[in-house]
C-alpha cells in the first residue's frame, strides 16, 4: 500500500484526478470503477475541468459504479445514478451507454448482482477502482462483519451508515435500508486501487490501514492484500 499525504482536500482531489487522468491517457479504452459520496466530488470536478480545458478524452472509456441504494429508482435525486449524472457524467464525454451503476429498482437482485460481476468481467475487468472509506471502515457497502462478501450482493446497511447518510435525506427514516454493492472480490480484482480519505472523521478508519492486520471489521484493511493500492489522505484525516 502506498500512502500520499496531502495538505488539504483540494490537493487530495487534484492528485486523485491526475492519477485517473493518467489512466485514461495511457489506455483510452480503460474501465474505471467509480464511487459516490462527498469525498470524490473534488476529483470529479477536476476531471471535468481537464476535459473542458485540456481535452482529456473519455470517449472510449467505460465505467462501473461500486454501489446503489436498494430499493431506489435511478431518477431519485438521492440515487447514486443521479449523483453520477450530476457530478461527473454530464460534465465529461463518457458515453452514457458505457456507464454502469447497479440497478436499485430491479425486481431480481440476485440476478442483477450476478449480471453486474459478469459485465465487469466481459469488459475485461476494472483498470482503476476509485474508493472512499466509511467512518466504520466500509468500502462500497461492504460493512464491517465477521464475514464479507466476495461478489456483488444485496446488503443491509448498518445503523452507522444509515446515520452517516441521513444528511442527504430529510430524515434517517428515509434512507433506504439496503444497497447493492460490489463485493470485496469484485473490488480487489481491479488492477489498480485508489482510496481517498479526507477529513477528521476518517482518522480512526485510516489508522487501521497503517498496521499489518487484516480485519473484516474494517473491510478497507483487505486493500493491504492488493499489489497496487494507493491511499491519498489529507492532513485532517492523517492528524485527526
Ligand atoms: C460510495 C461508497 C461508500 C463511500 C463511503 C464514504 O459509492 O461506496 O463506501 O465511499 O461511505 O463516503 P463519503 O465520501 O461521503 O464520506
Amino acid at each position: 500500500m502506498r500512502f500520499i499525504l496531502t495538505e488539504d482536500y483540494e490537493e487530495l482531489s487534484r492528485r486523485a484526478a491526475e492519477i485517473i487522468a493518467a489512466q485514461v491517457r495511457e489506455k483510452p479504452a480503460c474501465v474505471l470503477g467509480l464511487a459516490t459520496g462527498s469525498t470524490p466530488i473534488g476529483a470529479y470536478r477536476e476531471l471535468a475541468r481537464m476535459y473542458r480545458e485540456e481535452g482529456l478524452d473519455f470517449s472510449r472509456a467505460r465505467s462501473f459504479n461500486l454501489d446503489e441504494y436498494y430499493p431506489m429508482s435511478p431518477d431519485h435525486p438521492q440515487s447514486y445514478r443521479y449523483f453520477m449524472e450530476k457530478n461527473l457524467f454530464s460534465e465529461i464525454n463518457l458515453p452514457r451507454e458505457m456507464t454502469a451503476v447497479p440497478s436499485g429498482d430491479t425486481d431480481n437482485p440476485p440476478e442483477t448482482c450476478r449480471a453486474y460481476d459478469a459485465a465487469i468481467e466481459d469488459a475485461g475487468g476494472i483498470d482503476l477502482q476509485l474508493l472512499g472509506i466509511g467512518q466504520n471502515g466500509h468500502i462500497g457497502f461492504n460493512e464491517p462483519d465477521d464475514t464479507l462478501y466476495a461478489s456483488t450482493h444485496l446488503t443491509p446497511l448498518t445503523e452507522d451508515t444509515i446515520r452517516a447518510n441521513a444528511r442527504f435525506f430529510s430524515s434517517a427514516a428515509e434512507v433506504p435500508t439496503h444497497a447493492i454493492s460490489m463485493g470485496m472480490g469484485s473490488i480487489l480484482r481491479a488492477r489498480k486501487i485508489l482510496l481517498l480519505v479526507s477529513g477528521k472523521n476518517k482518522h480512526e478508519a485510516l489508522k487501521n490501514l497503517y498496521h499489518d492486520k487484516i480485519d473484516p471489521h474494517c473491510p478497507a484493511t483487505f486493500l493491504k492484500l492488493h499489489p497496487d493500492a494507493t491511499v491519498i489522505c489529507d492532513s485532517e484525516a492523517y492528524n485527526g
